[in-house]
């Protein structure tokens, strides 16, 4: 798999670690998907080694759609196993519960006093919510880039590894935390997004972004045969209707996630640009690799999901150490705004 790209301007050693911190949240989704790995947590891993680097499952977030208790709590813990199956080490980054560290959505608060309705109302993925799941519109679906920014401002955190669909909800952050700057003096710093070279995954459908609401995802902790099952049911190039005809491997979703997988991805594009290779047979290789290359994060993944309270020590001792640090900040927005 090529190195992530660790964009804009990604520095190494001591003293960038030193000058700048990482954030991001994902939220409890119960499975980790192909598009969360390539397109955000490989920065994760990557980031670990250039910045401080706090990451955060975002329950708080999840309660924007998910009202099933037992449920949220299996899948912040299922969230928590993977991120560290897939190589987040609890000795190089600090991963947490953000219910665990209530001073988010106190900060969330304040930034609403100074969040104009309409920001929120244009946000892309609230008019997605509200179309998805018309049954909920519930107040917490507007108020989410709000509490978003005040997860990534509360650690004054400027490197946000995240996928391209996070774009709306980043330049959101700086848009809030330079409306406070502007009313209380400079605080916060604006936050970047830094994206892998896989920014948005489609997933098996070929033409949306993989996502568990839309249901064509690649489960890459999931059993092998499940992963077989879900790239089989991949759709590559529809004008490619009979073996022979040649195939387009720049429009095939197919042929473009081997590039993550393998050396050899000019070789398979022009096998199915000559017809040489036929689409199962693409498929099939790319099943076989991922589950490969899934193999050792799968094994730990189950290793961890034996020992439970491993995990729930991780996320405690996560959020513990991040007190001191919400704390100072709070102290500061108070003191600037007349709190206290
Ligand atoms: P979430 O849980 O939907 O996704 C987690 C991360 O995975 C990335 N991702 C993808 N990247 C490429 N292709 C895809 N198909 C794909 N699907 C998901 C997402 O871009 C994201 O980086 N709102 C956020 C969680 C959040 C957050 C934050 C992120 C809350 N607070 C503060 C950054 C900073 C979300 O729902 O991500």
């Amino acid at each position: 798999m090529p190195t992530p790209v660790a964009t804009p301007s990604a520095r190494s050693g001591a003293a960038a670690r030193a000058a700048e911190r990482a954030f991001s949240g994902i939220q409890p989704s119960g499975i980790v998907h192909l598009g969360n790995d390539l397109g955000a947590i490989r920065n994760y891993v990557a980031l670990q080694d250039q910045f401080e680097a706090i990451y955060c499952i975002v329950d708080y977030h999840a309660l924007t759609s998910l009202h099933d208790p037992d449920l949220l709590r299996r899948w912040t813990r299922e969230m928590a196993a993977s991120l560290v199956a897939l190589g987040l080490d609890p000795e190089r980054c600090t991963l947490f519960v953000q219910s665990h560290r209530p001073e988010h959505t106190e900060l969330a608060w304040l930034f609403a006093t100074v969040t104009p309705v309409s920001w929120v109302e244009r946000t892309p993925t609230y008019k997605e919510k509200k179309a998805s799941q018309p049954e909920d519109v519930n107040h917490g679906l507007l108020t989410y880039p709000i509490l978003q920014a005040a997860d990534i401002a509360i650690y004054k955190a400027t490197r946000v590894p995240v996928g391209r669909d996070q774009d709306a909800h980043l330049e959101l952050s700086r848009e809030i935390v330079r409306a406070f700057n502007h009313r209380y003096g400079e605080t916060f710093p604006e936050p970047q997004a830094v994206h892998t070279d896989a920014p948005t995954v489609l997933g098996t459908d070929g033409v949306r972004k993989m996502s568990k609401s839309i249901g064509n995802t690649i489960e890459i902790l999931g059993p092998p045969d499940l992963i077989r099952k879900q790239v089989m049911s991949m759709v590559t190039d529809t004008l490619r209707i009979k073996r022979t005809d040649p195939g387009r491997p720049e429009v095939c979703n197919v042929c473009q996630l081997h590039r993550f997988f393998g050396d050899d991805y000019l070789e398979i594009q022009d096998g199915e640009r000559t017809a040489r290779t036929g689409c199962v047979d693409t498929k099939r290789l790319l099943a076989d690799r991922i589950i490969r290359h899934y193999a050792p994060a799968r094994e730990r993944y189950a290793d961890l999901m034996a020992h439970p309270e491993e995990i729930d020590g991780i996320l405690e001792a996560g959020a513990d150490r991040l007190k001191p640090m919400a704390a100072a900040t709070m102290a500061e927005v108070h003191e600037k705004m007349g709190l206290r």
